[in-house]
This record gives C-alpha cells, sequence and structure tokens, in this order.
C-alpha cells in the first residue's frame, strides 16, 4: 500500500472508529445472524489478485460487522462486560505500526522497560507489597497456567529435567479451589500433566466463599494418604457470583503447609484502587503470585491479563532456555528477557495500551468509573429486592447481579421459562445478558463494565427483563 493510500485510509478508519464508539448503541448489541450466515457470504480461497481497500473495507462493512457482537455496547451486561477505551485503542494502532516483538530487550527495549514500569504502577495502585515483579501474558487462563506450573516446579524436585511420568519418587499432586473456581484452574492442571483429578473442589459457604476449614481439612487428609499439596488456587471475585475467598485464612494455611498461593483476581482485582475495597487483597501480600486482567474492568482493550510472582526465579527456573542464536551480550550483564518467564518466545507490546489507559484515566479516573459501575450494580439489586417478581441469588459485592424468578410459589420459576426470557431480552437487541447456575439453580447475570453505561441503560434492561416476564407468565 503506497504511503499515501495508508494516510487516506488510516483517516478514513480513524473517523468510522471515534464514529463507532461515539454510539455503538446504534447496533444490535449480540449479533443477529444465524450460524454459517458469515461463511457462506466469502469467498471460498483467498483472491488470485490483489483487492482495493475501499472494496475490502466494503465487505467489512457488509458482510463481517453484521456478524459482530457488540462488545462496546452500552447495553452489554453479559459475562464481564468491558470496555476498549479510545486511548487503549490507539495505542494499539500504534503496537501494530511498530509491529514490535518482545522476546528479548533488545528486540525492543521500551517494550521491556515499559511493561515493568506500567505494572509497577498497577501492582502499588492494588495495593501490592514490592516482591511482587509482574508479567503481562494474553489471559488469565494463560497467567494461572504459568502460576501452577511455578507451583509444580516449586514441589516437585527437577520436574523440569525429568518429568512427571514413571516416577515412584512423586507421589499424587493435589491442586485445591473453591467449586466456584474459573475453569483456567482445570485447564491447567491438565496441561501441566497432574491430571484433571488431581484437583479438589472445596465447597463453598452459602455466599459462595471457599470454606477455609474444608480447605485446612482436605490437605490433612491428602497428607495422611500420602499425596503431595502442590498449591491452592483462592478467588476474588468468581465467575459466576464474584464472590470473594477468605484471602487471609486461606494464606495462612498456605503459609503453614508450605504451599503455593495462587489468586485469581482476574475480574474484581482491580476494585482494590477503590477507596474502601482495599480489603480485598488483604492477605495477598502473603501470595505466592496474583493474576488481574486489565482487559476485564481496567478499560484496556482484549488481551492483557497480568501475573505477579513473588518469586519470579521460580517461574524462570520453569522456563529460561536461551539458545545459541537467543544470546545477547546484555542478558550476561543482567537485563530482563521476557522470553524467559513463559512458555512463548514471541510477545507483543501489550504494556504500550495499560500504560496509555493509566496516564489517560489517572488513578481517580479509574477509581470513578470502577466505583460507579458498582453503584449501578447496587441500584439494580436494589430494584431486584423491591420486585414481586424476581429475587437476588447472591451478594453484590462488586459490578455483578444473579438474580432469577421468585419462588413465591404463585408463578412457574422453571429453567424453560428463564431461558424463554433470556432469549427475549437478547433478541431485542437493546441488552445482552447471560446466565449461570448457582446451588443447581439457572439464575440470570447482569454484569456492568462498560464505559458507556448508565443508569438510564440499566433501567432499559430491568424494563425488558419485567416485560418478557409478563409476556411468558402463565
Ligand atoms: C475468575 C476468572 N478467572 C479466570 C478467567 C479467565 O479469563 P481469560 O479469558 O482471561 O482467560 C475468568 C473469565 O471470565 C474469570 O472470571
Amino acid at each position: 500500500m503506497p504511503p499515501e493510500a495508508f494516510r487516506r485510509e488510516a483517516h478514513r478508519l480513524a473517523d468510522w472508529i471515534a464514529d463507532y464508539l461515539t454510539d455503538p448503541g446504534r447496533y444490535p448489541v449480540l449479533s443477529q445472524v444465524k450460524a454459517g450466515d458469515i461463511r457462506n457470504a466469502l469467498p471460498r480461497s483467498a483472491p488470485q489478485h490483489g483487492e482495493s481497500f475501499d472494496a475490502i473495507f466494503a465487505d467489512f462493512e457488509r458482510v463481517i460487522l453484521p456478524g459482530v457482537t457488540h462488545w462496546n455496547h452500552p447495553g452489554f451486561f453479559a459475562y464481564f462486560a468491558i470496555s476498549g477505551s479510545a486511548p487503549g485503542i490507539l495505542a494499539e494502532f500504534l503496537s501494530a505500526a511498530l509491529n514490535v516483538q518482545a522476546m528479548l530487550w533488545r528486540t525492543s527495549p521500551s517494550a521491556t522497560e515499559l511493561e515493568e514500569v506500567t505494572l509497577d504502577w498497577l501492582r502499588q495502585l492494588l495495593g501490592l507489597p514490592e516482591g511482587f515483579e509482574g508479567v503481562i501474558y494474553d489471559t488469565a487462563s494463560v497467567s494461572t497456567l504459568h502460576a501452577l506450573a511455578a507451583a509444580r516446579e516449586a514441589a516437585v524436585p527437577d520436574v523440569r529435567g525429568a518429568g512427571l511420568s514413571a516416577r515412584p519418587d512423586v507421589p499424587a499432586l493435589r491442586v485445591y479451589c473453591s467449586e466456584h473456581a474459573h475453569s483456567s484452574v482445570d485447564k491447567a492442571v491438565i496441561l501441566l500433566g497432574l491430571g484433571h483429578d488431581a484437583l479438589r473442589r472445596i465447597p463453598a459457604d452459602e455466599e459462595f466463599r471457599l470454606r477455609a476449614q474444608a480447605l485446612a481439612d482436605a490437605i490433612a487428609e491428602d497428607r495422611r494418604a500420602g499425596r503431595l499439596p502442590v498449591a491452592v488456587v483462592a478467588t476474588i471475585g468468581s465467575t459466576s457470583s464474584t464472590s470473594v475467598d477468605p484471602l487471609e485464612q486461606i494464606a495462612e494455611i498456605c503459609n503453614r503447609e508450605r504451599v503455593w498461593l495462587h489468586v485469581d483476581a482476574a475480574y474484581a482485582g482491580v476494585a482494590a484502587m477503590v477507596p474502601g475495597y482495599e480489603w480485598i487483597l488483604r492477605g495477598a501480600s502473603r501470595a505466592e503470585s496474583l493474576v488481574v486482567n486489565p482487559h476485564k474492568w481496567l478499560f484496556t482493550p482484549f488481551d492483557l491479563s497480568v501475573l505477579f510472582c513473588r518469586r519470579m526465579d521460580v517461574l524462570r527456573q520453569a522456563f529460561a532456555l536461551t539458545p545459541e542464536y537467543l544470546k545477547t551480550s546484555e542478558a550476561e550483564a543482567g537485563v530482563r528477557n521476557l522470553m524467559d518467564t513463559g512458555i512463548q518466545l514471541g510477545r507483543r507490546f501489550r504494556s504500550l495500551k495499560l500504560w496509555m489507559v493509566l496516564r489517560h484515566f489517572g488513578a481517580d479516573g479509574l477509581r470513578a468509573r470502577l466505583a460507579e459501575h458498582m453503584r449501578l450494580a447496587r441500584l439494580f439489586a436494589s430494584w431486584v429486592d423491591d420486585s414481586a417478581i424476581f429475587e437476588r441469588s447472591a451478594p453484590v459485592p462488586f459490578s455483578v447481579v444473579c438474580f432469577r424468578l421468585k419462588e413465591d410459589g404463585k408463578q412457574d420459576t422453571s429453567e424453560a421459562r428463564h431461558a424463554r426470557i433470556l432469549d427475549r431480552v437478547n433478541a431485542s437487541g437493546e441488552i445482552f445478558l447471560s446466565h449461570t447456575k448457582l446451588d443447581g439453580r439457572y439464575v440470570f447475570r447482569l454484569a456492568i463494565g462498560n464505559l458507556h453505561t448508565t443508569a438510564q441503560h440499566v433501567k432499559r434492561a430491568w424494563d425488558l427483563l419485567n416485560a418478557a416476564a409478563a409476556e411468558t407468565a402463565g
């Protein structure tokens, strides 16, 4: 593409994106296409000859855009609602243009050192002590995988050299988490060769928090049976209900038992920067590692997950490996090479977007937005609490409300009716909600996390839910 054409198209895209971000609500939030629509609208093979950007962009608007579910839509309340904020988008544009691959310090000193500085800013905002060093991965799943790989490295002698198979000297290994912990913990133990059976899910209390005593009992029972406890994963902001595990008690047990404590604060960890919410990470200073996802609730475009680790040396011991062609003189002099802290060699320049987001909003701006989302969630929860039709299914510590049809013996509260209500409101194109199960029962989840979401959008969601409940009654 000649430079002048690039300039023209970049201006056109800047205008298009600015319009889009001004009013993403003009599109249906949940894509209305049917399975196969997008695939069938596209040619089966790549074009033989190059095409104009005009033609390509026209197809983006005509074919691709209808198949987009708009995470930027203010009516997006599903899963964990997120925002790719403007400063983060601009940083992604720059990052793509620079096309930096940050495996080694010398392959872009700025990428390496900006990551170090920006993550230290974030560490301070979260109130974590100085000993925690940060590293950026794509997702929390990958952060947790690395944390548990480090735990395995610390617990099993020479696991790096000898592996796990055919080792009579290695007892059965165990990892513990709440019954409400995220499925990424399951995937990590599977991938690390511990076997899925190595994961013990500990029962939770009536507010969906891991029971610390049950954890202590499980560890004691496993030790008596000759099994080796390797790690505990505590969740701060569980996926279904955003419950907060009792971190201080869990840390006490882990320190006593000398078991690696990993904290999954992927969604809710950022709330620790809001005055009054510091308590959620109390005890984290005694953990070995903690994951938090700026791409979830810190207005950073997907993807960017941060693993903070107090024993990064163990992670390096697990993964550092330098073939001849990657040796550098400055590494010998002691600079940090990001390839040493993980399984991937190549790495994107992700810190640029977090740096720009932190600078654009400032700590006060971030705190104000997080606090507003939590206020809106409490407002919605108050409507649910006053409702004759719906009832709340869990406490609301952050910005997610779990609720379901009221069990009053007068209305149909079957799973099928819940699913019909969800389908109806999602078909409106105005809002998008998802569901989960708590105590075996279907519940709706309303998650607030988008920068454009206001009380008006939350009220509209409430009205649509009530209308759908009325339409599906009787
Ligand atoms: C508590 C928790 N941990 C981990 C994850 C996985 O996040 P990611 O998509 O970044 O792997 C999620 C996703 O929602 C989550 O809620």
